[in-house]
């Protein structure tokens, strides 16, 4: 029998974009604490900062703005093949076959290195696809972007048709900023490897988005509020969070892989809310929720170390500004989107192809020494 090993613990590259440290829960951004930047920084901000290495100057920041909300509107082409899929077709599926249209749309374009162009673009227009079919399948007439707003904003825009409040746009932009690159994820790697065959963007970005659909990546953070729904108030939880875990079922929104303390994505969007929402008797419920699950952990599973994940406050973050659950993952795949083309560039710059290695466990021809 195989030992399988999900690659736990393997360095497969070097990376200038981020750290991600599990132990002491430490989140950094080439050099900044993406906690401090969720709070302060907006995500044109954040994005500039993983492209090119520093923060911009607010000179920088005005012609960077422009220039990447020049990329936001669809084409007539990609709209008529948005179209034809289903009304029914999840938002992922929709994500990643309108990325794998935009890449023949660009066939002209040298496949290799990676363009910048390509990656403003790519980026700018995924929230405007997300928002295209999500009022169609409403039976909406789409929103155009507007330039006027910015990336989160706008966003939000075109979902509702109404400018947004600050208050929410704020909010997403704490939970877009803390999403938008965390080491090397599933998605990240998959879109790494298949750059390093020097293949083009659009079948690389195709690579990270299918690979965030899966329930052990992207999973959304809808099982959290199926979780808080169910609870319904705080008398209840005690009792319901012990038959969960008498029954051997995981509690959503704890434990990760890599951090064993609390999550410092979670730490801040709990902060965020906290000022935002402290009168929301559902975000009541979920800090009553979150300490008790704890101190439950600690005692029905001692020693593994289980605390709050990301998962659980992004759950509390797009309940408050009302995003329907289908939105969750696409969502979080129009903040990474920054993160993946980051390491894609990354990747382009120092490339080497990935070729790991398997250990043969079939059988050997009579004839062949074993291995
Ligand atoms: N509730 C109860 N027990 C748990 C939980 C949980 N949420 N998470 C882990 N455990 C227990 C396991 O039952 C196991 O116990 P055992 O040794 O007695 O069998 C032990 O902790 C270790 O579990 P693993 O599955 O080996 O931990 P791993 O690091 O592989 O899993 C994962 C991480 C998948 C996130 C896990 O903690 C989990 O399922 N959490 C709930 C789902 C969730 O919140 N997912 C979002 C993660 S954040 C993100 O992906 C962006």
């Amino acid at each position: 029998m195989a030992s399988v090993t999900g690659l736990e613990g393997i360095i497969a590259a070097e990376t200038e974009l981020s750290l991600v440290d599990g132990e002491k829960g430490y989140l950094v951004y080439r050099g900044y604490e993406a906690k401090k930047l969720a709070l302060n920084k907006s995500f044109e901000e954040v994005a500039y900062l993983l492209w090119h290495g520093e923060l911009p100057t607010e000179e920088i920041l005005v012609n960077f703005r422009a220039q990447w909300s020049a990329h936001r509107s669809l084409s007539e082409i990609l709209k008529a093949a948005i179209n034809l899929l289903p009304l029914e077709c999840d938002m992922m599926s929709v994500l990643r076959t309108a990325i794998s249209f935009l890449g023949t749309e660009s066939v002209k374009e040298a496949a290799w290195p990676p363009q910048y162009e390509s990656v403003l673009a790519y980026t700018a227009l995924v929230p405007t696809i997300i928002a295209y079919k999500y009022r169609q399948s409403l039976g909406l007439q789409p929103i155009e972007p507007n330039p006027e707003l910015d990336h989160v904003a706008n966003y939000l825009y075109m979902l509702t048709g109404t400018v947004p409040q600050p208050v929410h746009v704020k909010v997403l932009t704490a939970y877009f900023v803390l999403a938008m690159e965390h080491g090397m994820n599933a998605s990240t790697f998959s879109g790494r490897v298949v750059l390093s065959t020097q293949s083009d963007i659009a079948s690389a970005l195709c690579a990270s988005i299918g690979a965030m659909k899966g329930p052990l990546h992207g999973g959304a953070p809808s099982e959290v509020l199926h979780m808080l729904d169910e609870i319904g108030n705080k008398d209840r939880a005690e009792t319901w969070l012990i038959e969960q875990l008498e029954s051997g079922n995981r509690l959503m929104g704890f434990g990760h892989r890599i951090y064993k303390t609390s999550d410092p994505r979670a730490e801040a969007l709990r902060q965020i809310m906290t000022e935002l929402a402290s009168e929301d008797p559902w975000f009541d419920l979920a800090i009553h929720v979150e300490k008790l699950a704890v101190d439950l952990l600690a005692v029905y599973k001692p020693g593994r170390k289980l605390y709050v994940n990301v998962e659980f406050y992004a759950a509390a973050v797009m309940r408050a500004i009302a995003l329907p659950k289908s939105l969750f993952t696409p969502s979080f795949t129009a903040s990474r989107m920054v993160g993946w083309t980051a390491h894609l560039l990354e990747q382009a710059s120092c490339n080497r192809i990935f070729r790991p290695q398997s250990v043969y466990i079939g059988e050997m021809p009579a004839d062949l020494q074993q291995p």
